[in-house]
């Protein structure tokens, strides 16, 4: 349609049709049994017909149910507007990739536009029009559960995972290329630095702090041309982000010219009244639409409310005509006022959903994202030659639960678990466990089969870790070490036997300190999806040489939490002198983590020549080049992502104390080298100043490269010409 169609269809709407098009309600309400769709009617007080005019549904997926709704609502609508049906494909629609901080793991932008490019083309034939995703709140506190849904700590890393999601969801066409979905990019804003890392809390921070390092992901994402933001649950500064004005025109809209639409979380207009922002339902609804929030998830304010509003004058009809030709738009642009029904398609969909190729696909980045965390005496991979050698315990070990929390239409059944991969590679070597084992309490006959097992084996594999329940929404937790009882089992199979490889499945980064002493490897799995079992034994048996590298840091206890590369400066920093006293330290663990941002092991061994720069100086006419060298040392060919980072010495406001500022993920042969060029432009370290204003400083910086933020080279003066 043209815009002066969609505009006369927008004059032809009833007030009921335009705010019946602003509501999101989820798929119980199209049920075709009247039992599952009373119980959600009576608690939203919803009518037939304003089910009908609903102008979006949540949480629907199958060609089949979604043409049948399509079809059969479009009927009932006065207008026969099509609805649009959203869901959360996050890592993955029935295929099941891994979570995304795991697929951060990967330092691989390309998988990730991959992972996204596949979850489209499943869920597009399938009746999907637009996926809640990427999600791209920054984190640093592994407390919270959603770290999970995020692609970590850095925000220029979270800015290019977010335009390559885009890419792979929506393609360059989505209006032809019906086998892509919209994407909606969220929490806008900040959602992920809740005070103490507790889910829907509080987020307070200086505007600065906010522009700086939390909003460079979303802003990426809307210019990659992601079609509509979702607000976040928590208040910004005070504000609700639902009801935030400032967030929503001033920033998303005007600033960044952001004209697509805007969708709550769910229930968040409401939640304006539990905030306590708003005194009532009525309220809400006012607040939400005058500060730009176009479609109402879940719960009926702008239904209940907004008619009167705009009879009694007391909010604008323009605001909501303009909501509603957001809506309208979002609906053209995926072209479905001529296709309604889209990719839906249910003979594509038995072939295109969990085919071959995306079960390939999700297994070879399921591999890219594990990162080895430890390999003392080289003990992995593992050698299976002599029967019976390699034993497999724990609770992991056969669980099917490695899909991780966003996973909606993935299957446990249809997931390989630890014990069939490894089996399907060693069947003589491995032996596993068969005693049922708990996550939380292994029970003393598992424990007492785990140590027989490790008495006669040359290497135990523990596989431990975290329900997928225990990270994800509604899922922080204030101790984030492995559940007593998993320890103790690793305990008692390290005194028997030193050779133990705990692989961990997981949602967050954990406390591992405990497991760092006792077992001589560690294998981070993080969930890796449908595929869980195979890809991790790719790796086990080396068929797969480990290239991952955290984008989150890892404690050494959750005393230390938020613990962070990009730190900024202080004016008493430690420079680790044992009783050095008022400086920036705890008196009782070290500053820095257990593991650190941009770590990860392989089974080559990476050595890094000098780092060479192009000159002393840049300028936006002379960016700087950076050399360097990196030999393969080893007899095994392998991936290494090389790292920049740079320190502004001094700024007009306190710098961290290092950013990354570029990264390489390149494959050197066993024995040979390659260089490694990054590029440094004033434009890469621009920051907002205390004034608001994006800019860089002229002066002296440090240029640091290294296989992780904590091993870098020394640093090299270079000056920013003014
Ligand atoms: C979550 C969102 C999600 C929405 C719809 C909310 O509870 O915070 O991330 O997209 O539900 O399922």
């Amino acid at each position: 349609m043209q815009h002066v169609q969609l505009e006369r269809l927008l004059s032809e709407m009833t007030m009921d049709e335009k705010i019946g098009q602003l509501l999101q309600i989820s798929g119980d309400f199209y049920s075709t049994t009247a039992q599952e769709r009373t119980g959600p009617m009576s608690q939203l007080g919803l009518t037939e017909r304003e089910i009908a005019n609903a102008g979006s549904v949540l949480g629907v997926g199958g060609a089949a149910e979604c043409r049948r709704i399509q079809t059969e609502y479009m009927a009932r609508h006065r207008l026969h507007i099509p609805t649009l049906f959203m869901g959360d494909v996050i890592h993955g629609y029935r295929t099941i990739f891994p979570i995304p901080l795991g697929l951060a793991s990967s330092w691989d932008v390309d998988a990730a536009a991959q992972m996204a490019r596949i979850s489209a083309r499943e869920s597009a034939v399938s009746g999907l029009f637009l996926t809640f995703s990427p999600m791209v709140d920054l984190v640093r506190d592994p407390r919270w559960g959603r770290v999970m849904e995020s692609t970590g700590e850095d925000p220029r890393l979270n800015a290019e995972f977010a335009r390559a999601m885009v890419r792979g969801y929506q393609g360059g066409d989505l209006r032809n290329d019906v086998e892509r979905v919209a994407a909606c990019v969220k929490h806008f804003a900040a959602y992920g630095a809740p005070v103490g890392g507790r889910d829907y809390n509080t987020v307070d921070m200086s505007e600065r702090e906010l522009r700086d390092m939390y909003l460079p992901g979303y802003r990426a994402a809307i210019e990659a041309g992601a079609k509509t933001v979702m607000t976040s649950f928590n208040t910004v500064n005070g504000m609700p982000a639902s009801g935030n004005k400032h967030l929503l025109r001033d920033i998303l809209r005007k600033e960044w010219g952001f004209d697509g639409a805007l969708i709550s979380d769910y229930e968040a207009v409401r939640e304006l009244v539990t905030n306590g922002v708003a005194q009532d339902d009525e309220q809400a609804a006012k607040l939400a639409i005058e500060a730009g929030v176009d479609i109402e998830m879940m719960s009926v304010c702008y239904l209940r409310h907004l008619r009167d509003l705009v009879e009694s004058g007391r909010v604008d009809c323009a605001i909501v005509d303009e909501a509603v030709m957001r809506v309208l738009e979002l609906k053209n642009d995926l072209g479905l006022f001529e296709n309604p029904l889209r990719g839906a398609d249910e003979g594509r969909e038995r072939s295109v959903v969990l085919s071959d190729e995306h079960r390939a696909a999700a297994r070879d980045i399921a591999g890219e994202c594990v990162v080895l965390l430890k390999n003392g005496a080289g003990i992995l991979p593992l050698h299976a030659d002599v029967p019976a050698s390699i034993a497999l315990a724990g609770p992991c070990a056969t669980s099917h639960d490695l899909l991780g929390a966003w996973s909606w239409q993935g299957r446990q059944k249809e997931t390989v678990s630890l014990a069939e991969g490894l089996l399907a590679r060693h069947p003589h070597a491995v032996t596993v466990a068969r005693e049922s084992c708990d996550y939380d309490d292994p029970s003393p006959a598992a424990i007492a089969e785990a140590v027989d097992m490790a008495r006669s084996a040359s290497v135990v594999v523990l596989a431990l870790g975290e329900t997928s329940d225990m990270s994800g929404e509604a899922a922080s937790r204030s101790d984030i070490r492995l559940p007593h009882g998993q320890i103790d089992m690793l305990r008692a199979v390290r005194a028997v036997n030193p050779n133990v490889v705990v692989v961990l499945f997981n949602g967050r980064p954990l406390d591992l300190t405990e497991v760092d002493r006792e077992a001589r490897a560690i294998v981070e799995a993080w969930f890796p999806g449908t595929e869980a079992g195979r890809a991790v034994a790719d790796v086990l048996v080396g068929a797969t040489n480990p290239s991952g590298k955290l984008t989150m840091s890892f404690p050494r206890t959750v005393g230390q939490v938020p613990v962070y590369y990009n730190s900024c400066s202080t004016g008493r920093p430690y420079e680790a002198k044992p009783r050095e006293k008022y400086v920036s330290k705890y008196l009782d663990v070290a500053n820095d983590p257990l593991y650190p941002f941009g770590f990860g092991l392989s089974y080559s061994t990476f050595s890094y020549g000098p780092v060479t720069v192009s000159g002393a100086e840049f300028d936006d006419r002379h960016p700087l080049r950076v050399d360097v060298s990196i030999a393969n040392t080893s007899d095994v060919d392998g991936v290494e992502i090389a790292q920049l980072y740079v320190r502004d010495l001094v700024g007009d406001a306190v710098r961290p104390v290092k950013e990354l500022k570029g990264f390489s993920r390149v494959r050197i042969a066993a024995g040979s080298s390659v260089t490694v060029t990054f590029s440094l432009t004033p434009d890469d370290v621009r920051y907002v100043h205390p004034d608001l204003a994006f800019t860089s400083d002229p002066g002296e910086f440090d240029i640091m490269v290294g296989p992780d933020s904590r091993h870098l080279s020394s640093p090299i003066r270079v000056v920013l010409k003014s």
